[in-house]
C-alpha cells in the first residue's frame, strides 16, 4: 500500500504539463540536496534517517518497554518539532478499535508546549499520586517553554517517588554536547538519546524524538521507519521529475504561489489527522516564511470547519488553494441504523456507513471549492497505519526541502524564532 498525489482538481488552474514541466527544471534542487550543496546543507541528516534509524530500533524498543512497564503514564515534554512529529503519528494512530484499550495500556501526555498556569496545573492535578515517567526533548537544550514543564513535573516526581531514585523515570533526547538538559543529562546521569548535529527539529521525527514516544505510545516505529524507507526510494532517489511526487507536489504549489495563491490549507476529513496538519504547518511555516517569501500554511479539519472556515474557503479572497489528506478507508466499522419514525429524515443514508457518507462529504466540497477557485491537490491516503504515515511525513519533509530551494529560502534555519525569545527574556529580566 502507498499514498499517491492527484492533481485532477488543480487542472482548471495550471496544466498537468505546467507541473511536469517546472517538476523537470526542478530536478537540480533534488540534486543540490542529494550533494549537500544548497543553503543549509549542514541540516541535510534527515536524508538518510530512513537508513540509519534501523538501527535504533530495538533500543528504542527496549526503553520504550521498561518504560512502559514502570509506570502507567509517560509525559513527553518538548516544543515545536521536539513534540510536533511524535503527537502527529500517535494521535493519528489513536482513533482506531484498540485506542481505548492502548490508553489503558500506557497514557502519553504533552506538555511544555506552552507556558500556561492553568494547563500545567491541570496537567499536575491529574498526574496526583501516579506513577509516571517523563521523556524531556529539546535539542537547543535551553528552550524555555519545555524547560519549565521539566522543572515542574520532575519536582512532582521528586514528591511521587518517595524512596529510590528519579533518575529511572525521566529521559533524556538532547545534543550530544551542548545546552543545559546535556549538562542536567550528564551531572544527574539521567539515561539518553542524542539528537544528530546535522537534524534540524521539525525534520527529526525519523531520530529518537518521534520514535521514543511513538513506541512507548504502543505503536510499530519498524513500519514507520520502513514507510519513510519505501518514500525516500520514490523521491530521494527518484530523478525522474513524472514519477517523483515530492517533485511533483513542489512544483505544483510553487506554480500556485506565482499565481497569486499565497496560502495552503492542509485539510483533513480524520480528526485523527488534527496534528499531522500541526506538524506540517510547522514544517513548511518555519521552512519557506523568510525574506519576506513563502506560503503561509494553514489548516482545517473538515467537515467541522466547513461551519466556520467554510464560507470565506467558498467565496472570500481567491488567495487559497487547499491539500487534502484523503484517508480512503477508516479502521473501523460503523453504519447508520434505520429508524422506524423517521423524524430526523436521515432514514436515506440508513444502512450506510459513516465512511461513504464522510466520501460524499469530500468529494461535494472538493468539487464546490473547486467550482468557487479554490485549486485542490489530493494525497490519497489508503488507511491510516504506521507505514503510511511514515511515507507521508518523509514526502512532506523532502518535498519542502525542494520547495524552499525553488522558492530560493534556506529551508532548514528559522532566524525570524529568536525575535520573540529577545523580548520575553528581556520583559523577564534574564
Ligand atoms: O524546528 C525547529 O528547529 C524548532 O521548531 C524547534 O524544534 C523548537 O524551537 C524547539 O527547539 P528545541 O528542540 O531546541 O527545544
Amino acid at each position: 500500500m502507498k499514498i499517491d498525489i492527484d492533481f485532477t482538481n488543480c487542472l482548471g488552474f495550471v496544466t498537468m504539463k505546467e507541473i511536469r514541466d517546472k517538476a523537470e527544471r526542478s530536478i537540480h534542487h533534488l540534486d543540490a540536496i542529494i550533494n549537500r550543496t544548497g543553503t543549509g546543507n549542514d541540516f541535510l541528516g534527515w536524508l538518510s534517517l530512513p537508513e540509519e534509524s534501523q538501527g535504533l530500533i530495538d533500543n528504542i524498543n527496549k526503553t520504550a518497554e521498561s518504560l512502559r512497564s514502570q509506570a502507567g503514564i509517560t509525559v513527553i515534554i518538548g516544543i515545536g518539532g521536539s513534540y510536533l512529529g511524535a503527537r502527529a503519528v500517535i494521535e493519528s494512530l489513536s482513533y482506531t478499535a484498540s485506542f481505548f484499550s492502548n490508553k489503558v495500556k500506557h497514557e502519553v501526555i504533552f506538555a511544555g508546549q506552552n507556558i500556561s498556569e492553568d494547563y500545567h496545573s491541570a496537567l499536575l492535578a491529574y498526574i496526583d499520586s501516579k506513577p509516571f515517567n517523563i521523556i524531556v526533548i529539546s535539542k537547543s537544550g535551553t528552550t524555555t517553554e519545555p524547560a519549565i514543564a521539566f522543572r515542574l513535573l520532575k519536582k512532582k516526581l521528586e514528591d511521587n517517588v518517595a524512596t529510590g531514585n528519579i533518575n529511572k523515570h525521566i529521559i533524556a533526547i538532547t545534543d550530544s554536547e551542548k545546552g543545559a538538559l546535556r549538562t542536567m543529562a550528564d551531572s544527574e546521569g539521567y539515561e539518553s538519546y542524542l539528537i544528530p548535529d546535522d537534524v534540524g527539529g521539525r525534520y527529526s521525527v525519523l531520530t529518537p524524538v518521534g520514535l521514543l514516544p511513538i513506541a512507548v505510545a504502543g505503536f510499530n516505529i519498524s513500519d514507520f521507519i520502513k514507510g519513510a524507507s519505501y518514500m525516500a526510494s520514490i523521491t530521494r532517489d527518484n530523478r525522474n521529475a513524472e514519477s517523483n511526487p515530492a517533485l511533483l507536489y513542489a512544483s505544483a504549489r510553487n506554480l500556485f504561489y506565482t499565481k497569486g495563491k499565497l496560502i495552503e490549507m492542509l485539510v483533513n476529513y480524520e480528526p485523527s489527522m488534527h496534528y499531522v496538519a500541526e506538524w506540517w504547518k510547522q514544517l513548511y511555516g518555519e521552512s519557506e516564511g523568510k525574506e519576506g517569501k513563502g506560503i503561509f500554511p494553514c489548516a482545517a479539519d473538515l467537515t467541522t470547519d466547513l461551519h466556520s472556515l467554510g464560507q470565506y474557503i467558498q467565496e472570500g479572497e481567491r488567495i487559497l488553494f487547499e491539500t487534502v489528506l484523503s484517508v480512503k478507508s477508516p479502521g473501523t466499522e460503523l453504519t447508520i441504523p434505520d429508524d422506524e419514525e423517521n423524524l430526523d429524515k436521515l432514514n436515506y443514508i440508513a444502512g450506510k456507513r459513516l465512511s461513504e457518507v464522510n466520501a460524499r462529504a469530500e468529494e461535494g466540497t472538493i468539487m464546490a471549492h473547486v467550482e468557487g477557485g479554490v485549486p485542490v491537490i489530493k494525497i490519497n491516503i489508503p488507511e491510516i497505519n504506521e507505514t503510511l504515515l511514515g511515507q507521508l511525513l518523509y514526502f512532506f519533509e523532502i518535498a519542502c526541502a525542494i520547495s524552499g530551494y525553488i522558492l530560493g529560502v534556506n529551508p532548514f534555519d528559522q532566524p525570524g524564532v529568536e525575535a520573540y525569545k529577545r523580548n520575553m527574556f528581556s520583559l523577564l529580566g534574564k
